[in-house]
């Protein structure tokens, strides 16, 4: 199965991204993780990267689509893959198709997070991450077992650099002014599927299995 995550900064694409992708036997691709793995480790890619990231402004759409491009005609692909935070304009969106058509692959739907922007900010602030393996958790909604240590593998908790209040706050403008109206553009093309982001995790993942046809 091919999807597209969407929603806004701190829905829960990642949180439920790294369950789907186990289920469904295939990768979950996050351009953020992406950037972000390269920023660590001082690529060119990560270089340009973080000066748009750091900002929470978008890093261009050529960079980022040339990268996906790659990605998406790796083997682990050949059955599936969650396109988790692209698109993220219309730009984006229109050359994804275009990739797919050339690789002889298309989009079987877009799972949209839907959750209000008072939330996010919340979300966002408690969030923590594994250093080591990208683990998410938060303080309060999805605490580790110990304090500052990622219950998977051990490795330390982080805030992401962008968490800071400032920079949400652009992330946040970002997407309602660029993202936001990928809803409209997917609505029309009869792949989206809209699920209420605002309730538990399990009850998200819940919602976006029946909505894919799945019995988990
Ligand atoms: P990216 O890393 O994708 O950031 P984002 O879109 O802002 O989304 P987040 O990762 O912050 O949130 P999420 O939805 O994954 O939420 P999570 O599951 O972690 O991108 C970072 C940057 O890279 C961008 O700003 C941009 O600069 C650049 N970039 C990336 N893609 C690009 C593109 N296509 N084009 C150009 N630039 C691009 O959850 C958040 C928190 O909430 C966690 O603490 C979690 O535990 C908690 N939580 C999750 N679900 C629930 C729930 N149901 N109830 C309560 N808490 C929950
Ligand atoms: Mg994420
Ligand atoms: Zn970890």
């Amino acid at each position: 199965m091919n999807i597209v995550l969407m929603g806004p900064p701190g829905a829960g694409k990642g949180t439920q991204a790294e369950v789907m992708a186990r289920k469904l036997f295939v990768p979950h691709i996050s351009t953020g993780d992406i950037f972000r793995a390269n920023i660590k480790a001082g690529t060119e890619l990560g270089q340009l990267a973080n000066q748009y990231i750091s900002k929470g402004d978008l890093v261009p759409d050529e960079v980022t689509m040339g990268m996906i491009k790659d990605r998406l005609a790796e083997e682990d692909c050949a059955n599936g893959f969650i396109l988790d935070g692209l698109p993220r304009t219309i730009v984006q969106a229109d050359a994804l198709a275009a990739v797919l058509e050339e690789q002889g692959k298309k989009l079987d739907k877009v799972v949209n997070i839907d959750v209000p922007i008072e939330k996010l900010i919340e979300r966002l602030s408690g969030r923590r991450v594994c250093r080591n393996c990208s683990q998410t958790y938060h303080l309060q909604n999805n605490p580790p077992t110990e304090a500052g240590r990622c219950d998977e593998c051990g490795g330390e908790l982080y805030q992401r650099a962008d968490d800071s209040e400032e920079t949400i706050k652009n992330r946040l403008d970002v997407y309602l002014a660029q993202s936001s109206p990928l809803i409209e553009y997917y609505e029309a093309k009869g792949l989206l599927l809209s699920i209420d982001g605002d309730q538990s995790i399990n009850n998200v993942l819940a919602d976006v299995g029946r909505g894919l046809g799945q019995n988990w």
